[in-house]
């Protein structure tokens, strides 16, 4: 039997006493249309979620769901079968969280795989599988990187290929969903299927779009295979907005932004201490025993305004300032402290945008994107250098829309400035649609920056192995999404030796 069939049949034994509080409530329906999710593991746990919705596309966000509390059993077992039931306890869908459940479990055994699922009054939820951190540094770790899925550019067959290669854990680094209405953004893409009216403003608009992205099987099938790394990077609230400023002038954005976090959390396999009032703090570290760390990012909640209006532009000397930041400094103090401290061999750095110099004019010249570490440039500075001492730095980068390999630098100018670190840019998951691969534009990309090895426009996902010895990374990539069934091919490969330190 493969894992598929094992899973369906695990789902279809679920037997679990009645609880006593809801026996005689019934739901009209299977709430469990939006999935199940794990994420953030540890050595001894990760979070568990669900989010009941009877119909993910019910008025207000509320998924058509009855406006009263509901109480979710869940399980975990040692076993695909759920033969041998290793935790098992209650948790309350409460209507204020649009009946999200985020279950925190602790004291398992390390470097292992467990399996979980839910119940509530009566319906069974699909099986989801994860898996606790290791201890130690001789466990491997096959993790993939995603980012940016606009659900009306294509359909979702990259995160279907990324859950058949069953990775340890999938890390994502923003852009999960996109604000706009239907073909508000990028419309040359095309449109295989169309998003929910409106512009997202409102906690309902936002609770909404998560479900409606949330319903789609592919994505499901991907959160219920590994435990997620999430982070946000702009258009999980709007297009490029930077800190307390919107990008577009939109009004009371401060509560826009609250709205945006909140149906964020509750649609995430997210820590309770990640949502802080206002602030939802998703830079952390993941340690995959002494192997590796993970630092993740927020390169959008603590920054300052992008530079001279923003834009892939020329010209613009306050980018270079020394008093801008795109960290703040509170993320500065905690990434340098983290970075200087730590001790695995392998440090990961989980953030949303371009890292590397990226010079997007031909010829004499440079233009560079402001929104990017390029309108950040003396902070991207005194990170490589922190960097230069860290052992075994790698970047991991979404937001471009294209897979790129590149080498950072401290003088990205200089061919004999020494490498710090690789950086390997994650294509999107669907954003743009069916990509394309124009030779001469990336010929052009690629003189123009010595330091970039790979480029390739197509859509896609990374694929990596991780080890004592080396870090192998593949960059997955398929020929279309317009239509479902592309296979994913490895179109370049990056293999990154340790250093000794
Ligand atoms: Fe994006």
């Amino acid at each position: 039997m493969d894992r598929r069939s094992f899973l369906a049949a695990a789902a279809a034994t679920f037997v679990l006493p009645a609880p006593a509080t809801s026996s005689s409530r019934t739901l009209a329906r299977d709430p469990f249309t939006l999935g199940v999710a794990s994420g953030d593991p540890s050595a001894g746990g990760f979070v568990l979620w669900t989010r009941l919705a009877l119909d993910p596309l019910g008025a207000n966000g509320r998924g058509a769901m009855p406006s009263r509390d509901i109480e979710v059993q869940w399980q975990l077992a040692a076993d695909e079968r759920f033969g041998k039931i290793v935790r098992s306890g209650t948790a309350e869908a409460r209507w204020k969280d649009a009946h999200s459940v985020h279950v925190e479990l602790d004291g398992l055994e390390p470097g292992r795989e467990y399996f979980y699922r839910f119940r509530a009054e009566g319906r069974l939820s699909p099986v989801g599988r994860t898996r606790t951190a290791p201890t130690g540094s001789t466990q491997p770790l096959a993790f993939a990187v995603a980012a940016c899925a606009h659900y009306e550019h294509g359909f979702y067959t990259a995160y279907r290929r990324l859950a058949e290669q069953e990775p340890d854990l999938v890390l994502f680094l923003g852009d999960y969903l996109y604000e706009y209405g239907p073909s508000g953004y990028s419309a040359l893409a095309g449109r295989v299927r169309t998003h929910t009216p409106g512009k997202c403003a409102t906690l309902a608009d936002y609770r909404l779009r998560h479900a409606q992205y949330k319903s789609d099987a592919d994505l499901q099938r991907a959160h219920a295979t590994a435990p997620w790394l999430v982070s946000f990077d702009d258009h999980e609230l709007e297009n490029n907005w930077a800190g307390p400023v919107s990008s577009t002038g939109a009004p009371a954005f401060a509560h826009r932004r609250a709205s945006a976090f909140r149906a964020y959390y509750e649609n995430m396999p997210l820590r309770r201490a990640s949502l802080q009032g206002a602030v939802l703090r998703v830079n952390r570290r993941v340690s995959w025993g002494t192997l590796a760390r993970f630092h993740l990012l927020d390169t959008r909640q603590f920054r300052d305004d992008q530079a001279c209006l923003d834009g892939v532009r020329a010209g613009c000397d306050e980018r270079l300032s020394e008093r801008r930041t795109l960290l703040g400094g509170d993320q500065w103090r905690w990434l340098s402290d983290g970075l200087r401290a730590s001790t695995t061999q392998w440090n990961l750095l989980g953030q949303q945008i371009l890292m590397m110099q990226r010079d997007y004019k031909r010829g004499p010249g440079r233009e560079v994107n402001l929104d990017a570490w390029d309108g950040y440039a003396a902070e991207r500075a005194r990170l490589l250098e922190l960097m230069s001492t860290t052992s075994n730095p790698v970047v991991l980068t979404g937001d471009a829309h294209m897979h790129h390999s590149a080498s950072l630098k401290l003088d990205f100018d200089d061919p004999d400035s020494p490498v710090i670190a690789p950086e390997l840019v994650t294509s999107s998951i669907a954003s743009d649609g069916d990509g394309y691969r124009d030779k001469v534009w990336i010929e052009e990309g690629l003189a123009e920056n010595p330091h970039i090895s790979y480029i390739d426009q197509r859509r896609g996902y990374i694929m990596a192995r991780l080890n004592a010895a080396e870090l192998s990374a593949e960059f997955r990539t398929l020929e279309y999404i317009s239509r479902k069934g592309a296979p994913a091919k490895t179109t370049h490969r990056v293999t990154v030796p340790t250093k000794a330190t």
